[in-house]
């Protein structure tokens, strides 16, 4: 199957960047296609952690090339940063290897300062960012005044990067905020910015040739499809387009890419979400604290790049038959299943009551969700420590009832499950 699609069928931090590793070892190019470093995805090899954020999660792998489509947007300095530690971490990473495409929009420090004062402006309906300059890039790139990678190699790029941070300090000083010391702004930019010049591709003819020839392409989804701007809990999403059709316009791939492309949504065992919004099944208190861990471990439910606690709950069986539908979602993997061993009892919300009626799908979309109680239906836990487990038939009977009514409620096969962040804690069904 030359293109795979991994994305995330729940709030993002599913796993996808440990899956997408695992997967990479059979691929030939790993490609994201949206989002920025807003975006934290783990890969755990042999007890070394690596937390990429703009690098596709299967540069670990050394065969790979990892691309940088043009549906991103580009902090050039978190970039350098995350290729200088993957370098000191034994990873290679030379022009051959590392793709960007000349259309990915650049964030600038303009469009953090933004982010932060917009958020800040919003007061009590914030929409908890992560800070990273992710809304207002795209805002630029849709009002056709964003800076592009190709940008870089024209002579009048610094011109352009100084009008654009006065044109910020104007609408920073409307808000109220702090503005930016234009010239050292332009100057720091300038020098970091220059060293990327050398990575640039035409990205869209490399994968479509790829893909032609028999290669695999494996697209590397961020956040997740109830962070996509119009799929999902709108206006408490993100600002590009995540769900996997996204993969084709945000690496410049045709239809015929889609035909026969695996589809995989990777599915938490449970769910979390960071920042604002609804969450039907969200739980509160012990159970909560259980599910999400102290910290302790690297694993535990505290943001990847902004440190913040996740906020915990149900697994929700209405949201992932819906990720299913607007993805055309081909099967599932699932993930932290290690996490629900020692519960007594594990719930999966399979219907919600709106307005005293019964709904098992979202009519209305999931900007609904607010007024959504959900239903639950209870299964028996498992004490054992499955994170040793290797096969189906090694699983608790009550893990195997658990997942067998995961993929049921979702109509879409399990093709692998996941029992601990390390690249071999896995298997397939
Ligand atoms: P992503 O954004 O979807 O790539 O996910 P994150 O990396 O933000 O968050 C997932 C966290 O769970 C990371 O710390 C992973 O190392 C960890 N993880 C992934 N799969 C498993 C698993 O099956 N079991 C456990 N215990 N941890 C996992
Ligand atoms: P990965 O790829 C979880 C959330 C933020 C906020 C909303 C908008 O690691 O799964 P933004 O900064 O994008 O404008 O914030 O989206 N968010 C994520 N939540 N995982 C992510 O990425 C996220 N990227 C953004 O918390 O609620
Ligand atoms: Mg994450």
């Amino acid at each position: 199957m030359p293109l795979i699609i991994v994305v995330g069928a729940q709030w993002g931090d599913e796993g996808k960047g440990r899956i997408v590793d695992y997967l990479a070892a059979g691929a030939d190019f790993v490609a994201r296609y949206n989002g920025g470093d807003n975006a934290g995805h783990t890969v755990t090899v042999g007890g070394k952690i690596f937390r990429l954020h703009l690098v596709p999660s299967g540069i670990v792998h050394p065969h790979t090339i990892a691309v940088m489509g043009n549906g991103m947007v580009i902090h050039p300095h978190t970039l350098i940063e995350e290729m200088t530690t993957l370098r000191s971490a034994g990873v290679s990473i030379a022009p051959q290897r590392l793709h960007i495409s000349p259309a990915a929009h650049l964030i600038t420090p303009a469009h953090r300062a933004l982010d932060r004062a917009q958020e800040a402006a919003r007061g009590r309906s914030a929409i908890g960012t992560t800070g990273r300059g992710i809304g207002p890039a795209y805002m630029d790139k849709a009002a056709r005044r964003g800076l592009r990678m190709a940008d870089l190699l024209t002579p009048n790029f610094g011109e352009r990067l100084r009008a654009h941070l006065q044109e910020a300090n104007r609408t920073l000083s409307l808000l109220d905020a702090p503005e930016l010391d234009v010239e050292t702004e332009a100057q720091a930019y300038l020098d970091q910015i220059s060293r990327l010049a050398l990575y640039i591709r035409d990205v869209s003819g490399e994968l479509a040739l790829a893909l032609q020839r028999g290669q695999t392409v494996l697209a590397e989804g961020a956040q997740g499809t109830l962070l996509d701007l119009d799929h999902g809990t709108y206006p408490y999403v993100t600002s590009s387009t995540t769900v996997a059709p996204a993969a084709l316009s945000g690496l410049g791939l045709g239809m015929n890419a889609a035909r026969e492309a695996r589809v995989v949504g990777v599915v938490k065992a449970f769910l979390t979400r960071v920042g604002a919004g609804p969450f039907p099944t969200e739980l509160q208190g012990k159970l909560a604290e259980r599910l999400r861990g102290t910290g302790a471990n690297p694993w535990d439910e505290f943001g990847t790049t902004t440190g913040r606690p996740r906020r915990v709950g149900w697994l929700d069986g209405v949201l992932l038959r819906y990720a299913v539908r607007v993805n055309g979602l081909t099967e599932l993997i699932v993930t932290k299943l290690d996490i629900l061993s020692g519960l007594e009892t594990l719930k999966i919300c399979t219907a919600y009551t709106v307005n005293n009626t019964h709904v098992c799908d979202l009519p209305g979309g999931p900007d609904a969700l607010a007024s959504c109680t959900p239903l639950y239906e209870e299964l028996p836990g498992w004490k054992e420590d499955i994170t040793h487990v290797r096969r189906w038939s090694d699983l608790p009977k009550n893990a195997q009832r658990y997942l067998e009514r995961i993929a049921a409620l979702a109509e879409t096969p399990i093709k692998m499950v996941s029992l601990g962040p390390e690249r071999e804690q896995i298997f397939a069904l």
